[in-house]
C-alpha cells in the first residue's frame, strides 16, 4: 500500500471508551463463546486468525500482558513477535511514525506497554494497523475487560454490579471505572484525597454516566465499599512511578487505612469478591489472608486476560 493511498479508519484500542456499550458486551459475549470452543478442543481456534501476526512492544516489564497475547493468538492460529523497548523508548532510534509505518507492513495489529499515553495516541494516528493499548501511564483497557469478564462469571452481570475500587487511582483505576461508566452499575473510587483518579478522567467517566445510568462515586470513606459485589485493588506504585525515597514513605503511610485486610473484607461484607490485576505486592496494597482466602478471583481475571483479548484480536480483525 503506497502513503498517497486515501486513509483508512482504523479501530484502535487505546481505551474503553473506543470500544462503546455494545462493543463492550459483544466482545464479552465473543469472549465467553471463544474460551468455551477452546476448553472442549485447544485446535478449534486455529482457523480465526491463521496468517495473522500481531507485533507486541514493551517499555516495561510485563508477565500476564505478554503471556496471554502471544499465545492466545497462537491459539487463533495466528503469531506474535515480541520487542523489548525496556532500555530504548519509543521514539529514541527512529521517530514514532517511521516505527508505525514499518510495522504496518508486516503485521497486522501493534500492541504497545509505553510509559506515556502520548506514545500510544501518536503510534495509533501514524499507524494503518489497529494499535491496541498494553498498558500506559494512564489506562489499562484489556485488564478492564478481562475483570468484566471475570465479574460475570462469578454471576456480577456487568451493567448491574457494584465495583469498590481501594487505593490508588491510577491506570487500571481509570480503565475499570470508564467501563462501569459505559455499560451502567457502580463504581466507587474509594482513595485518599490526594491519590484520587485524574479529575479529567473522572469528569468524562461523570458525562458517560448520564448515557448508561451508572453511578460513579469518589470517597476517602473506607466504610463506602459496604455491599460491594467486588472490592478490587492495584499496586500503590505503578512502573514508572518515582521512587524518591522520602516520596515512596509517604505515600505508603496516606495508603495505609485503604490496605485490603480480612477487616476491610469484613466491610465490604460475605457477597464481595476480591479483584487484583497483578502482580500484587503482598503485605502492600494487600494481604495474604485475602489473596489466598475464598472470595479471591484473582486468577481468574489473569486467565480472562487471553480470553478477553482473543475476542478484541478477532474482532479488529474480522473486516480486514
Ligand atoms: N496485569 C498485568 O497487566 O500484568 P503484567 O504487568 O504482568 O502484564
Ligand atoms: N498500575 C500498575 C498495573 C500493572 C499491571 C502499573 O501501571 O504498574
Amino acid at each position: 500500500m503506497s502513503l498517497s493511498a486515501p486513509a483508512v479508519i482504523t479501530p484502535h484500542l487505546l481505551r474503553a471508551t473506543d470500544l462503546g456499550r455494545d462493543g463492550i458486551l459483544e466482545l464479552l459475549a465473543e469472549a465467553a463463546e471463544l474460551r468455551a470452543a477452546l476448553q472442549a478442543d485447544p485446535r478449534a481456534g486455529l482457523e480465526r486468525l491463521a496468517g495473522r501476526s500481531l507485533v507486541m512492544l514493551f517499555e516495561k516489564p510485563s508477565l500476564r500482558t505478554r503471556v496471554s497475547f502471544e499465545i492466545g493468538i497462537g491459539k487463533l492460529g495466528g503469531q506474535a513477535v515480541h520487542l523489548d523497548h525496556r532500555t530504548e523508548r519509543l521514539g529514541v532510534r527512529e521517530s514514532i511514525g517511521d516505527y508505525a509505518r514499518n510495522l504496518e507492513r508486516w503485521t497486522d495489529v501493534v500492541v504497545a506497554r509505553v510509559f506515556e499515553h502520548r506514545t500510544l495516541e501518536e503510534l495509533a494516528r501514524t499507524s494503518r494497523v489497529p494499535v491496541v493499548n498494553a498498558l500506559s501511564d494512564r489506562f489499562h483497557p484489556c485488564q478492564a475487560l478481562a475483570d468484566l469478564l471475570t465479574l460475570a462469571d462469578h454471576g456480577r452481570a456487568p451493567g448491574e454490579c457494584t465495583i469498590a475500587y481501594v487505593g490508588e487511582g491510577n491506570n487500571v483505576c481509570h480503565s475499570l471505572m470508564e467501563s462501569v461508566a459505559i455499560v451502567g452499575g457502580r463504581f466507587l473510587a474509594v482513595t485518599p484525597p490526594s491519590f484520587r483518579p485524574d479529575p479529567g478522567i473522572e469528569r468524562e467517566c461523570r458525562r458517560l454516566a448520564e448515557a448508561s445510568g451508572a453511578e460513579i462515586v469518589c470517597s476517602d470513606e473506607v466504610s463506602a465499599i459496604a455491599g460491594a459485589d467486588a472490592i478490587y485493588t492495584d499496586t500503590w506504585f505503578s512502573m514508572g512511578d518515582s521512587a524518591d525515597p522520602a516520596g515512596v514513605r509517604d505515600k505508603r503511610r496516606v495508603l495505609e487505612p485503604y490496605r485490603v485486610d480480612a477487616e476491610l473484607m469484613r466491610i465490604a461484607g460475605p457477597q464481595a469478591l476480591f479483584m487484583h490485576c497483578l502482580p500484587a505486592h503482598r503485605g502492600e496494597e494487600v494481604l495474604d489472608e485475602v489473596i489466598d482466602g475464598p472470595a479471591s478471583v484473582v486468577f481468574d481475571q489473569a486467565e480472562n486476560r487471553m480470553h478477553a483479548q482473543n475476542a478484541l484480536l478477532v474482532r479488529l480483525l474480522r473486516d480486514r
